[in-house]
């Protein structure tokens, strides 16, 4: 894949906040990770590219606990890109850096066989179409049996499941706070950069983050051609969910 000039609306300030808060900030992060990891296709070496990777843990946990497989590590952030070399330095040779632009189609191209797409709260930066089309790009690289696994926010059909979910996300961030910090400090910056989309009003008209409902996901994902649709895991607004070719 060729290096892109990468115009991300997700600024240099976010990924400097995600990299301090996100291990509180991610609900269930560890188990998140695991039930992806689970997902993937039982190939012997399967080659997993991870769409906006971050910081690069899930890739790590995917390269723990998948003996033998190759990732490729996609970000559109240098600074996400640096930390990710820094966290997959221990698995040298089995994984790839690529500097993606999330919005373009030019790095939907894989020269070597794919067996699974992972992403983790990227994906709801595209709007509705833009969604789909990557749904479609994707399954035309994937082999047969692989998956495309996706763990993102939601948009809720209405206020009662949006409130459910604001009150959830706020306790599991209290939790990973106190756990890992021993103080609510997490929490406290959780409530000072609004990061709880489903407790903002305004949240509908944001431009950088543009959740679509399951049900407009899980058909885009059929309409891709996915079999064996399905949601996988759910909590706080946050959903693992994808198919399979
Ligand atoms: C909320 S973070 C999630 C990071 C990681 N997947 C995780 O779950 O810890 C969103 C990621 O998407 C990346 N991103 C945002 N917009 C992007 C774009 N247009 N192209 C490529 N990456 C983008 C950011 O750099 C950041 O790493």
């Amino acid at each position: 894949m060729n290096e892109e000039q990468v115009e991300i609306k997700w600024t240099d300030d976010e990924s400097i906040d995600f990299i301090k808060y996100g291990n509180f900030f991610v609900p269930y992060r560890e188990e998140q990770n695991q039930i992806i990891a689970d997902l993937l296709p039982a190939e012997k070496a399967p080659t997993v590219v991870e769409i906006c990777c971050g910081e690069g843990i899930l890739s790590k946990h995917i390269l723990e606990s998948i003996p033998g497989a190759q990732i490729i590590a996609a970000d559109g952030s240098d600074e996400m890109l640096k930390k990710t070399k820094e966290n997959l330095a221990p698995f040298e040779g089995n994984y790839e850096l690529a500097k993606i632009d999330l919005f373009s189609r030019n790095w939907r191209v894989f020269n070597e066989p794919i067996h699974g797409f992972v992403s983790s709260l990227a994906i709801h930066h595209l709007d509705g179409p833009q969604k789909k089309e990557l749904f479609s790009d994707l399954y035309r690289q994937l082999e047969d049996g692989g998956a495309l696994i996706i763990a993102d926010l939601i948009k809720h059909e209405n206020d009662h499941g949006k409130n459910v979910s604001a009150k959830l996300w706020d306790k599991a961030v209290m939790e990973r706070s106190l756990r890992y910090r021993g103080s609510l400090e997490g929490y406290e910056a959780f409530e000072r950069l609004k990061w709880n989309c489903f407790s903002d009003p305004n949240f509908i008209n944001d431009p950088i983050d543009r959740p679509s409902t399951l049900r407009e996901q899980l058909g885009w994902l059929e309409e891709a051609g996915f079999k064996e649709v399905d949601v996988f895991w759910m909590n706080a607004g946050h959903v693992i969910f994808g198919g399979y070719k």
